[in-house]
């Protein structure tokens, strides 16, 4: 069965069943996050430290990327992997505006290792770059994600700040750039 490669202008546009499965992949994958999704709200972005609430679900978290544009990896009908992506995003903590910010990036546990991650990437830059002239891509992550960060790495990103501690102690967030 092939995978195809979806990108909606919002995830709020995206067809109901695209929706679920998306939904799925964020309750599967909340213990992944550090902190947890359910943990975050729009307000504060991340919501961490003493005082954290966790939430039941993670809706404030899933209200926050509902303008987001959606990039999907779909197999046999089913949404095995996602990227939620804000356009033109002032990042304040790196004096500019990305042309493409990478808010989520999931990958359904029963489909890792096989290069969806990187081919949604793949997907990342060709938006970001029928977005601007003169496209960027930027994301961050914490620094224990060790799934995560040699992939960053191998696409070029830079690291353009790192937060120490910022997620908790030895857990910093760091701050990546791409142009393109
Ligand atoms: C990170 C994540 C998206 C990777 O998805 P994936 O489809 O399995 O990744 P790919 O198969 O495309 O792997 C691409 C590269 O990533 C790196 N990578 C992926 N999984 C890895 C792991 N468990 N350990 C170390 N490196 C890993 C490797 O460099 C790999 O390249 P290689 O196969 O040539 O060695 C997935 O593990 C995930 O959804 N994790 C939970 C959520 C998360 O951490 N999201 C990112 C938050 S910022």
């Amino acid at each position: 069965m092939s995978v195809t490669f979806t990108v909606y202008d919002t995830l709020a546009d995206a067809p109901d069943a695209v929706c679920a499965d998306v939904w799925s992949l964020v309750i599967e994958a909340d213990d992944a996050f550090w902190p947890p999704l359910r943990a975050r709200t729009p307000e504060q972005g991340l919501s961490v430290g003493a005082g954290a609430v966790l939430d039941e679900t993670p809706d404030a978290y899933w209200a926050s990327i509902q303008n987001h544009a959606l990039i999907t990896a779909e197999e046999a009908g089913n949404v095995l992997g996602m990227m939620s992506v804000a356009q033109n995003k002032p990042l304040e903590a790196l004096k500019l505006t990305a042309t493409a910010y990478l808010s989520t990036l999931i990958v359904a546990e029963s489909a890792r290792g096989r290069g969806l991650a990187r081919q949604l990437y793949a997907r990342l830059f060709e938006l970001a770059r029928r977005w601007s002239q003169t496209p960027s891509v930027a994301t961050r992550t914490w620094s224990t994600n060790a799934a995560h960060l040699p992939l960053i790495a191998q696409l070029g990103f830079e690291e353009r700040l790192r937060l120490k501690d910022d997620r908790g102690v030895g857990i910093d967030t760091v701050y990546f750039l791409k142009p393109l």
